[in-house]
């Protein structure tokens, strides 16, 4: 694929704004780099293509996407390698699901060079907000959402395609603990649960908020029907390393199917790592660290990258888990999936792409 061809237009803020950032104390999605991608959706084609100045919308109030929720993103990473060069991970596999989302939330899809395109231009525009220190990284966030000014309820005839850029540190500062829900839900079968839709995110904010309330970080959601089997967790898939094998749910239509979560399978198969991808009973898990036979239950997602829960919350139990050592299977996969990104490793699987 070439991106060369693209028309785009190019706006370059006058001044950069990053100097206003404190590089060593990142934190999750509060700064913004100076430039974002734009295209809109306008008769049937991708059109208006430019890079510019990172800055505020201008919206009708009835805008379609505000009311319905015709909203869809990704979440991605860029990082450096030693030559400066802007590295991505995967691109083309979220660049595929964010068109999933799209085609089940009935909004266009975006095409592989207006997508690719626009964040390779982007990444070389805003290179130097890649931040390089360990656990730093430039979140990148696609996103389109719905943009007639129409309150009835049918399926948009435009839409605004935007890709902005973050730089961050760890979405958590420990290991979170995490309450198995076991009254909301998250998606049910049928629903939206597998697209990366606004509605998923929204929804789950108010059972989160209880769990907090109960001095937890996330919830792990369960199935929808008997609360009896592990789906994911707030912003990542669940992982468990028990037995000597990688444990995680299969993917579903309730279940997102994560970029990290199948690299981490990909990843542990190759090492010669027994995988069981199938459904995961939470009484299994439970069962597993009281007997001491679960290493570890984890998080992975691009915002976590891979992130190990510190306790489980489970009808009424706290249940602590062990301390991750550093040759364990969650510190070994998580540092090479950092030396992968970051291209200090040899990359088997081809998954690294400069920008
Ligand atoms: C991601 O990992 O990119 C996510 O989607 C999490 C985000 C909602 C913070």
């Amino acid at each position: 694929m070439t991106t060369d061809t693209l028309a785009m237009e190019i706006k370059r803020v006058e001044a950069s704004r990053i100097h206003e950032v404190d590089f060593d104390n990142l934190v999750f999605g509060r700064h913004y780099s100076d430039h974002m991608f734009v295209a809109d959706y306008i008769n049937g084609e991708w059109t208006n293509l430019q890079i510019v100045p990172y800055a505020n919308l201008s919206l009708s109030p009835a805008t379609a996407a505000l009311h319905y929720g015709q909203a869809i993103f990704e979440g991605m990473k860029a990082y450096k390698n030693e030559a400066g060069e802007p590295l991505m991970f995967r691109p083309l596999d979220n660049w595929a699901r964010f068109n999933k989302s799209a085609t089940r939330m009935c909004m266009p899809e975006v095409p592989e060079e207006i997508f690719m395109g626009g964040l390779t231009e982007l990444l070389r525009t805003d290179a130097a907000w890649i931040p390089t220190a360990p656990d730093t990284s430039l979140y990148i966030r696609p996103y389109m959402f719905s943009t007639d000014a129409y309150i009835g309820v049918r399926p948009s005839d435009t839409y605004k395609f935007i890709i902005f850029t973050s730089p961050v540190g760890k979405y958590y500062s420990k290991p979170p603990r995490v309450k198995v829900e076991q009254h909301y839900i998250r998606a049910a079968e049928g629903g939206v649960g597998f697209a990366k839709c606004a509605g998923n995110y929204g929804g789950s904010l108010y059972p989160a908020k209880l769990a907090q309330q109960q001095g937890y970080d996330q919830i792990i959601w369960t199935d929808a029907r008997d609360h009896e089997y592990v789906e994911e967790s707030g912003t990542m898939n669940v992982m468990f390393f028990m037995d000597g094998k990688l444990v995680t749910p299969a993917t579903s239509d309730t279940i997102l199917n994560g970029v990290t979560r199948k690299s981490i399978v990909d990843i542990a198969r190759h090492w010669g790592v027994p995988v069981e991808e199938r459904k995961v009973a939470v009484k299994e898990i439970i069962d597993a660290l009281k007997e001491g036979r679960l290493e570890a239950a984890f998080g992975a997602g691009t915002a976590v990258v891979v992130s190990p829960f510190g306790v489980i919350g489970f009808e009424g139990t706290d249940y602590e888990l062990p301390a991750v050592t550093e040759d364990s299977f969650v510190s070994r996969v998580k540092n090479f999936l950092t030396d992968l990104r970051t291209g200090k490793t040899e990359d088997p699987f081809g998954w690294v792409v400069k920008a």
